[in-house]
């Protein structure tokens, strides 16, 4: 017999099974907001694993979990842990999660990375609200079937919310964590990059560069979900640093996990704006 693909209805069709209804924001936590976590009021979790489709990545701090609570008093599904690119998988295995919780019913979502900082104000420890974003991963996750009543042209024009994008930085400013605004340049890793492709991409319009959130970000609007998206500033892109700077995936956990407070508070509000707010 010829094993079933599993798709993300399908596996949007087992979660609606063990609920009675769709939170509004789902969150996709990241490097650098995995403390989220431990946020949330947990009424149900799931591994990965258990989930038909949701890829199981390999990344240290990307465990692979979906919860389902409240985070600061406002309903919400949360993906932690993600699918990278450059680990391997599809585009389709990239976005799956996210998706799946779009045809579950979300209908907000919230995506979290760490990046590095191109423009000068964006030092590491400070967070950058995506405005707009360049897709540099050289493939786009649209190709392919359309899901059904998707389109199959999206416009691109406006992917992150300027509502939410407004409600971040105010969630930013409760949290006394300063939230600037600048476009993202996603790469697809896992080298990082050189010191003459960070200065192009400084003219191709980029503040901060980073290897993931644009899949989920271009399937969620196809989806018709509304975006917002969060990078933690996690180091100064190459050959912006400080003299003979070397550029790992340690430094930047660490810079990550010492602001990973800040980005709590940060989401936190977040949700409750938006609980408020909707
Ligand atoms: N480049 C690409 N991805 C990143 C970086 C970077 O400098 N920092 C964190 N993720």
């Amino acid at each position: 017999m010829k094993a079933r693909i599993p798709t993300p209805d399908a596996t949007a069709a087992l979660l609606r099974r063990t609920i009675s209804s769709a939170p509004r924001l789902a969150i996709q936590l990241g490097t650098g907001f995995g403390g989220v976590a431990e946020a949330v009021e947990i009424r149900q979790q799931w591994s990965y694993r258990e989930l038909p489709g949701f890829p199981v990545g390999s990344v240290p701090g990307h465990e692979g979990r979906l919860l389902m609570g409240a985070l600061a008093g406002t309903p919400v599904w949360v993906l932690c842990g993600r699918a990278h690119f450059y680990e391997g998988f599809s585009m389709a295995e990239v976005t799956f999660a996210v998706r799946t919780l779009a045809a579950a019913g979300a209908s907000t979502v919230l995506l979290t990375n760490a990046a590095g900082g191109i423009r000068k104000a964006l030092r590491p420890g400070s967070f950058m609200v995506l405005s707009d974003h360049i897709n540099g991963l050289g493939e786009n996750p649209l190709r392919g079937p359309v899901p059904l009543g998707c389109p199959r042209f999206l416009d691109a024009s406006a992917i992150y919310d300027p509502l939410l994008r407004r409600i971040l930085r105010r969630a930013g400013r409760d949290a006394g964590v300063r939230c600037q605004e600048g476009v993202y340049l996603a790469v697809p890793g896992p080298s990082f990059e050189t010191p003459a492709e960070i200065r192009a991409f400084r003219r191709f319009g980029a503040d901060a560069v980073g290897m993931s959130t644009v899949p989920e970000a271009l399937a969620a609007r196809q989806r018709g979900l509304r975006v917002a998206a969060l990078s933690a500033i996690t180091n100064a892109a190459a050959g912006l640093g400080p003299p003979g700077a070397v550029l790992t995936h340690e430094e930047v956990l660490v810079q990550a996990a010492a602001r990973g407070d800040a980005a709590t508070r940060l989401v936190s509000g977040f949700a409750r704006r938006l609980g408020v707010t909707d």
